[in-house]
């Protein structure tokens, strides 16, 4: 592979490489505001420039400038290197780049970074930015210097509602349209735009529209400073009291991955962040996807029931093995779900197969959707392949089968993961069941018309494995205990064997893992993951 020469490291690079990406691909991290790796290039900020020694034997290209001396109090004239952005700047064999090694670049990047705060605020008290601004990292690392100018600062429009997601504070935005090529180039909705020039320079919302496209909240999340800020998470928290760990949205088949960041003081999820695979070209989520966060809380099962009543984990365990005790296999159905991970459906699976002795497997799930040709999959489940590819003998039968197999009596007794049905008017075939147990996240279809329903923990509470559409397999992590009295369903599936007299005996995570381990490739190990921050 080629390579070149920066700040005295050998760096390879890929064809149609930049410094910047090169750079960062060999983990070096170049200053910058404007340049993010799923968007154009507008090289408009001036953060990331590097000087570019020049071939052996031509002198560097000069520019001439002049400097205030103080001992003087004059302008001096002088020459210094042409300095050029790493974020344009192409990669060849044998070039050498200075980064932090030129005392030419240190000035630039301090003299950008006192520009770009000239009339910048002091708003980091309040501003939701604190803590992961740009700007406050950029001043610490590369500025480091009081405000000299004492005149008044140019004020622009604060609080400007950009649309039902998104509000805008133009007195804090450095002006890297970043939010404006995410929303053309991306989103496909070129809503947003620059006005006027210099210091009146401000983004704006084309007339006679709002920012409202289904992908709102990646103009915050690309707004390098606390420009744009999502109703959403504006003033709730502060980032430092925050803690992140890698999760998978659940929002559909495409499975994006996220970073969950929640509050470990009290359990609670507030936001969810995209979570880079360069491999997979993936950089964004969808509005849905990051708002879906919340269904980590809402509506969810918390505690067991027995016929309606609130009732102890244990007797609901109990009633259910009564239930489900010398059924006949062929009137017993198991109901998978493509919301659940690998792990929770495959003891469901295990239990079916190898103990209850029933290939009546079923499948369920949240209704379609419809897909937006960007990310968003018609199918709203997450685990979709993931459940068909546990099913190695025989894919699960659909919903609609299982509606006409209850209806004709041939099934009486059904054991169900997941809440949801995939057409709410399939549900009413349940009531005719003489047993239905469901364990359950959330309030739902089977919930509602369940005998017995045991909480399970939502993918927040424990580790699990999803497949997404395009087959690859993801790992979403615990970030905090499981609320109320849920248990991961895998947990729970085992604890129901224990009850029916079946040795399953699935303690941890690991032991369904390792019997999952011989079925397909699919499933194979999750990616590793690494947090970084564009
Ligand atoms: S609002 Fe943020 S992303 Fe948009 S131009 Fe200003 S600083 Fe850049
Ligand atoms: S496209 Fe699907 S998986 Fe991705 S963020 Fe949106 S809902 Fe979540
Ligand atoms: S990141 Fe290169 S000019 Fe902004």
């Amino acid at each position: 592979m080629p390579s070149f020469k920066f700040d005295d490291v050998e760096i390879p690079f890929q064809p149609g490489d930049t410094v910047i990406r090169a750079a960062r691909r060999a983990g070096l991290d170049i200053p910058h505001y404007c340049w993010h790796p799923g968007l154009s290039v507008a090289a408009n900020c001036r953060m990331c420039l590097v000087e570019l020694m020049p071939p052996p034997g031509r002198g560097p290209l000069l520019l001439d400038v002049v400097r205030w001396d103080e001992a003087s109090q004059t302008y001096i004239q002088e020459k210094k290197p042409k300095l050029v952005p790493a974020c344009v700047q192409a990669c060849a064999e044998g070039m050498e780049v200075r980064s932090q090694s030129s005392e030419h670049v240190a000035q630039a990047r301090s003299a950008v970074q006192e520009l770009l705060l000239l009339n910048h605020p002091v708003d980091c008290p309040i501003c939701d930015q604190a803590g992961e601004c740009r700007l406050q990292d950029y001043w610490l690392e590369h500025q480091g210097t009081p405000k000299r100018m004492g005149d008044e600062l140019v004020h622009k429009p604060k609080a400007v509602v950009f649309g039902p997601t998104i509000v805008y504070d133009a007195e804090r935005c450095v002006m890297c349209t970043r939010c404006i090529r995410f929303s053309a180039e991306v989103a496909k909705d070129p809503v947003l735009a620059l006005r006027e020039r210099g210091n009146l320079n401000e983004v704006t919302v084309a007339p006679g529209r709002q920012l409202d496209h289904g992908y709102t909240l990646m103009t915050e999340y690309v707004c390098p400073v606390g420009a744009l800020t999502s109703v959403d998470f504006r003033f709730k928290a502060r980032v430092w009291f925050l803690r992140t760990v890698p999760s998978v949205c659940q929002g559909c088949a495409t499975g994006c991955p996220a970073w969950l960041d929640y509050d470990p003081r009290d359990g609670s999820a507030y936001r969810y962040r995209p979570r880079e695979n360069e491999a997979e070209g993936q950089y964004w989520m969808c509005d849905e996807g990051m708002l879906d966060y919340r269904r980590i809380h809402e509506h969810r099962v918390l505690q067991a029931s027995v016929d309606g009543a609130p009732a102890d984990i244990f007797a609901a365990l109990e009633a259910a093995a009564s239930k489900l005790r010398g059924v006949p296999p062929e009137r017993l159905a198991v109901v998978l779900s493509a919301e659940h991970s690998n792990e929770d459906n495959y003891a469901l699976l295990s239990l079916a197969r190898d103990y209850l002795g029933t290939g009546n497997v079923f499948l369920t799930g949240r209704p379609s959707g419809v897909a937006d040709g960007i990310l968003r999959d018609a199918d709203r489940n997450s685990n979709t392949a993931g459940v068909m590819a546990l099913c190695t003998s025989a894919p699960p039968r659909s919903f609609a089968e299982l509606a006409a197999a209850v209806d004709s009596g041939k099934i009486t007794h059904l054991l169900s993961l997941g809440s949801s049905v995939p057409q709410p008017e399939q549900a009413s075939c349940l009531e005719t069941l003489e047993a239905l147990v469901a364990l359950c996240v959330h309030e739902g279809p089977l919930s509602e018309r369940a005998q017995v329903v045991l909480p399970a923990a939502s993918w927040a509470e424990g580790n699990g494995s999803f497949v997404n559409a395009r087959g690859l397999v993801q790992e979403s992590q615990k970030a905090f205990s499981p609320h109320g009295d849920s248990v991961p369903a895998w947990k729970l599936v085992s604890a129901l064997a224990g009850e029916l007299g079946y040795p399953m005996n699935f303690k941890r995570l690991a032991d369904v893992r390792r019997a999952m381990a011989p079925e397909p490739g699919a499933l194979s190990a999750p990616q590793p993951v690494r947090l970084e921050v564009l």
